[in-house]
């Protein structure tokens, strides 16, 4: 494995002599991880198709946008066929809204639909496609079964039975039928993605909003476990998945060391504010009151182990929170 990397920019050399330049397809590239995942390969040379739902030109060279409509089974042929390789990261924001049951449907079918398109379009029309990386979740092993202090989920825990772990084996079940059952052999690796810590959005923005007005906001008792990932490691690892043949299979992609929410929300607040701040709980029947049925997901503990990324020899630059925290504080507060 090629995963002993610890530079961005070495994971990047990886993939940067002339003959490696590929023409790579994004789904979801206009979101949090596709963004920040387009810039470091556009800035490394390749070639960029971000599928979409929308209309979108692009001024900058080396990108270009095709359109899709999973929903209605629509696809840019011509997009895929031009693909060395796959990234799968669409699908309806998971946070974005309450849980009604029309949402859930939504990011039910937003990733299975999504899923199998692909998979139906690799599989009846001859393509260069090497290989298809993946987003799932830590979602699939629901709540930490006893606290504190649980065995952290591995990649052979099986799935929870709730919402999002049904979401997540359907999810990742989409992409099955590209090992060569079907005439074709394209690799494929799935990403059981933690709570990615980035500025541009996502966790981390919502936690800093109240921070603007003094305020630390702790959910619930605090005590439960966030397994995260900071976004350049996050996107470190797609790229390594991209460029290193022998990296197949499902791997969870968290930091080695999960924290509470209570240890993160403060280390944030002294980060941004320095002693300037009050703490406040937010009281987790006010949350359910808020949030409805996803109130479970920022209540629940989720300890989740990174030990199978280790033993392929990935090296994250970001290993505690501490790290991760004070590069990102440090990106908006020099
Ligand atoms: N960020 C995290 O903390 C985190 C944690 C675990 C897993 N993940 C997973 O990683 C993937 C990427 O995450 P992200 O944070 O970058 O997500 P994001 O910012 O929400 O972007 C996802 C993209 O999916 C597309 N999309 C949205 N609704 C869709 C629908 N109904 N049908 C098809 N496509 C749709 C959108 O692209 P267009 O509008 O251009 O089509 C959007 O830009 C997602 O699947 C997410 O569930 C993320």
């Amino acid at each position: 494995m090629t995963w002993v990397l610890k530079t961005a920019q070495a994971s990047l050399s990886l993939f940067t002599k002339k003959s490696d330049m590929s023409t790579i397809l994004i789904t979801g590239g206009t979101g949090l991880i596709g963004a920040a995942l387009s810039k470091e390969l556009l800035a490394s040379g390749h070639q960029l198709i971000i599928l979409t739902r929308g209309t979108k030109t692009s001024l900058q060279a080396g990108l270009r946008y095709a359109a899709w409509d999973p929903a209605k089974g629509e696809i840019d042929l011509e997009a895929v066929l031009e693909a060395d390789y796959i990234i799968h990261l669409a699908g309806a924001g998971v946070a974005e809204k309450r849980w009604s049951k029309k949402r859930k449907q939504e990011i039910l079918d937003s990733r299975v639909e999504s899923g199998k398109l692909l998979v139906k379009t690799l599989t009846t029309h001859p393509n260069k496609v090497k290989a298809l990386v993946s987003s799932s979740a830590i979602g699939y092993y629901g709540a930490d079964p006893v606290i504190p202090n649980p065995r952290p989920f591995t990649e052979d825990d099986p799935a929870s039975d709730d919402f999002l772990g049904k979401t997540c084996v359907a999810w990742e079940k989409s992409l099955d039928g590209l090992d060569g059952l079907h005439g074709t052999a394209i690799r494929v690796v799935k990403f059981r993605t933690g709570i990615v810590l980035a500025n541009e959005g996502g966790a981390l923005r919502e936690f800093a909003k109240p921070l603007r007005f003094g305020l630390a906001t702790i959910l619930g008792s605090g005590r439960q476990v966030i397994s995260w990932i900071h976004i350049g490691d996050m996107v470190r690892l797609y790229i390594n998945a991209v460029s290193d043949p022998s990296v197949t299979g499902v791997f969870n992609a968290v930091a080695p060391k999960p924290v509470s929410n209570k240890e993160l929300v403060l280390k944030l607040a002294k980060l941004e504010r320095k002693n300037s701040f009050i703490p406040i709980h937010v009281p987790s029947f006010a949350l359910r009151l808020a949030m409805g049925e996803m109130s479970t997901e920022v209540l629940k503990s989720s300890t989740v182990s990174c030990d199978k990324l280790h033993i392929a020899g990935f090296n994250f630059l970001y290993p505690s929170i501490d790290a991760a925290l004070e590069n990102l504080v440090s990106q908006h507060n020099p």
